[in-house]
Order: structure tokens, then sequence, then C-alpha cells
């Protein structure tokens, strides 16, 4: 069986896996525009300790219950139950991810074929095709279905390969291309006037913001979209990691990666605002704030690449690449959690699964598409404010409260003999039983 469903190949093949399906839209846009609209550093500091205190423990709990079960997330859930009451719980937290996995990519998969076509505008611009240039950065429902669909076709052609040859070969491909060009772009940025400024406002405090509820929320908020908790998906990536791994290490590997790499998004994007004002660009909105959302990047980020003359072609070419690479990497681990259950649970072939899955997928994209209004938005907090707090709390009650302590100690064990001594050990069980779920319920009933 384990044969026969994949695994990673090598630690290093899982790491780059699991920091593609953290890092994504999540760090490089939704990290400093939150940054941007909630006070600064104060933001980056309370995400900071929100991301290792909470995060770290709910995202450990769900790489277990994954490794454990060798399995999807339906199954591996089951294997930790005892009776079926507990079965039946474990069937709706483990599809209940995978439903969620499946909706943030439907609009996920929207936002990507964005970027993917304000990618391509550089070309076509330094082409000469001024018509297409100009088509493919407005707004319009055909050039949202052509790139979603492409976007999709590009994420099923990589699940269709596997775990080995599809998620873990792109990822060690695409990880350090965009780690690359993210410390490229920095470097540039910052050789230009108004960045300096920017810089300081990114990393100046303000501390009297740090306990404001609504803050908290969006810090804890963006820690779980990062790290993709909630979503089965940490699950099934588990459960491709071979027992000789130790998890403790791993997982804390991952969310430094994730971390450090929306602080250095923050880093290119913050400055970048302040560089467009020195351009004259409007970088404050009437109630004073930073521009955040959509027309950070694109209204404000397009503008000021266009204002750098042939040079900006190639900026906002690496820049749109760069945004295009991070949500591949992150969307192929939400095909991933459906595509491994249908798969494994229903006997069908992984090639053919995975593309029905996608044209599934992709069929609600188009509805949300078709209704933009109405669907986008409630998509996003279907999914997010709700589905992915109350998954992944659900998975830690799974972890502290069914099961047994010493059947967790010995997943830890291996890979991890002296784990028992550890301060991992001393506080993570009980943390994962009280903590983690009383953090998240109450900033779960606080942002309803
Ligand atoms: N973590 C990804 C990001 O930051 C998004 C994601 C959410 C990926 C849920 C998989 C599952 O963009």
């Amino acid at each position: 069986m384990a044969a026969s469903r994949g695994a990673f190949s090598s630690r290093i093949g899982f790491i780059m896996a699991a920091a593609g399906s953290a890092v994504g839209l999540g760090n490089i846009w939704g990290f400093p525009t939150q940054t941007a609209s909630n006070g600064g550093a104060a933001f980056v500091l309370v995400y900071l300790v929100l991301a290792f205190c909470l995060a770290y423990p709910a995202f450990m709990a769900e790489l277990l219950i994954g490794r454990y079960g060798q399995a999807n997330a339906v199954t591996s859930l089951q294997k930790i139950s005892r009776n079926l009451l507990h079965k039946r719980f474990a069937f709706v937290v483990g599809f209940g991810g995978i439903i969620c996995a499946a909706l943030i990519l439907s609009f996920y998969g929207i936002l990507a074929g964005w970027m993917m076509s304000f990618a391509i505008e550089p070309i076509t611009t330094l082409l000469g095709f001024n018509e297409a240039s100009s088509w493919l950065t407005s707004q319009s429902m055909e050039r949202n279905l052509v790139f979603t669909a492409l976007f999709m076709m590009l994420t099923i052609s990589i699940i269709r390969r596997g775990v080995e040859q599809g998620i873990e070969k792109w990822s060690k491909r695409l990880m350090p291309m965009l780690i690359g060009l993210l410390v490229l772009l920095i470097i540039y940025v910052f050789t230009l006037e108004g960045a300096k400024e920017g810089f300081e406002a990114y990393l100046n405090p303000d501390i009297s913001r740090v306990f404001e509820p609504d803050l908290l929320i969006s810090a804890l908020g963006q820690a779980f979209f990062s790290l993709s908790l909630g979503t089965s998906v940490m699950v099934i990536y588990g459960s491709y990691i071979s027992k000789k791994e130790n998890l403790v290490t791993l997982g804390a590997q991952v969310t430094l990666i994730d971390v450090s790499i929306a602080f250095l998004a923050g880093l290119l994007i913050i400055p970048s605002m302040y560089v467009a004002q020195a351009q004259g660009v409007a970088i404050f909105d009437a109630e004073g704030g930073l521009i955040s959302g959509p027309n950070l990047v694109f209204d404000v980020l397009p503008t000021l690449f266009n204002g750098m003359g042939s040079i900006g072609l190639f900026v906002g070419f690496g820049f749109f690449i760069l945004m295009s690479i991070a949500a591949l990497t992150s969307s192929i681990s939400m095909l991933e959690g459906p595509v491994s259950f249908v798969v494994e649970r229903h006997n069908i072939a992984r090639k053919k699964a995975t593309t029905f899955i996608g044209i599934g997928i992709f069929m609600i994209s188009a509805l949300i598409v078709l209704n933009f209004d109405a669907l986008f938005g409630l998509a996003i907090s279907i999914s997010t404010v709700y589905g992915q707090p109350l998954i992944a709390m659900l998975c830690c009650v799974f972890v502290g409260w069914i099961w047994f302590r010493n059947d967790i100690l010995n997943e830890l064990k291996q890979g991890n003999d002296m784990v028992e001594h550890s301060l991992f050990w001393k506080i993570w069980p009980w943390y994962t039983k009280f903590v983690c779920p009383t953090a998240i319920a109450i900033v779960f009933w606080h942002s309803l």
C-alpha cells in the first residue's frame, strides 16, 4: 500500500513541498497587506508570536495525524478513532478539510490567474501588442475564465504525476526560484528613492496596537491560512513523510521558512509602496491608511513598474512570476487533498481522479467568475474565516482528547527517540489539548 500511494523521496523534498504549500499568495500578498493596514510592525510582532505559539502546535497535530495514518485525511483520522462515534467525527473533520481545500482552490485559482495574466503583459508590451496588453490587465469575464483555466491546467498537470514526480519535483524546482526572485527584487527596490522610508514604516511598531482584538484576529487568521491548516493538506503531506524523519524539527523548519518568507515579502512590498510614493503615486487611501487589497497589487505596483521605464518591464515580469510560482506550489497541495481521498477511498486511478476533480473545481471557479460580486467574498469567508479555524481546532481536539498519549509518543519517537525528554514533549501535548482549541475558539468567536 505504502509504495503504491507514493511518498516524498527525501527530507528536502518534504520541506520544499510543505513550504511550497505554506508559502503562497497569503505570504506575498496577504501578509504585507495585513501589515500595512494593521499598524505595521505591531502586526509583524503579533504574527510571529501567534505563528509559533498557536499555528505551529496545530500544524504539528496535522502532520502527526497524517504520518501515523499513512493515508488521506479521513482514513488517517479514522485510524486514531476508537469507536463508531469517533469514526463519524473523523469523517466530518477529514472530509470537511477536503471540501475546504477545494473551495479555497476555487477562488485561489482566480487570483492566481490574475497574477499570470499580469506576468504575461510585460512580454506583449515588449513585442508592441498594445491591445493584448490592455486586455491582459483589465478586468473582464473572458480574461478571468481563460487564465483561471490555464492555471488549473498547470495545477492538474503536476498532480497527475503523483507525489515524487509531481509535487516533490516541482516544489524543488520552483521554491529556490521563488526565493531567488524575491531576494533579487528586494535588493533592486532598496536601491531606489523612498525605499528607506518604507523600510522604517515596516519595522517601526506601534506597540499600543498589539492587543487590539481586530489585530489579533487578523494575525491568527493569517497564520492559519499561511500554514495551510484546517484543509487536510498538511495531513496528507504528513502521510508522505518517511517514518525515519524527525517530525518536530521538520515542522519547525517549515514554519520558520513560511514566516521568514512572509517577512521578506513585507520587505519588498512596503518599501515598494514608498518608492511609488516618491514617484508621485498615491499610496494612502481616504482614511489615511496604506492602500491594500487588489488596488495595491494591480494598481499601485504596476504604476510603479511603468514609471521605471524599460527596466520596469523586467521588474514587473519578475514580480508577477514570483506571485504565480507562489500560487502554484500552494494550489497543487490544495488539489492533492481531494485527489488522495478519491484515489484511496474509491480506488480510482490518480490521473483520472485528478482531471475530474480539477475540472470540477474549475467549474466552481467559473461560477464564481460569472457571479463575482455575490460569490467571491462568500467563498473566501466560508473557507478561510469559518472552515479553516474550525477544522484546525477539531484536529487539535482529536490529538488532545481522542488519541492515546502513548500512541502519540510512539509515533513521535519514530525518527526522534529522545523526544520523550524534550521540551517539545513537555509542552506540546497539554498545549494541543487545552490552549490551542481554547485560543482558536476565542478568536473564532470574536471574529463572528
Ligand atoms: N498557505 C497558502 C498561502 O499562504 C494558502 C493555502 C491555504 C494553501 C490552504 C493550501 C491550503 O497562500
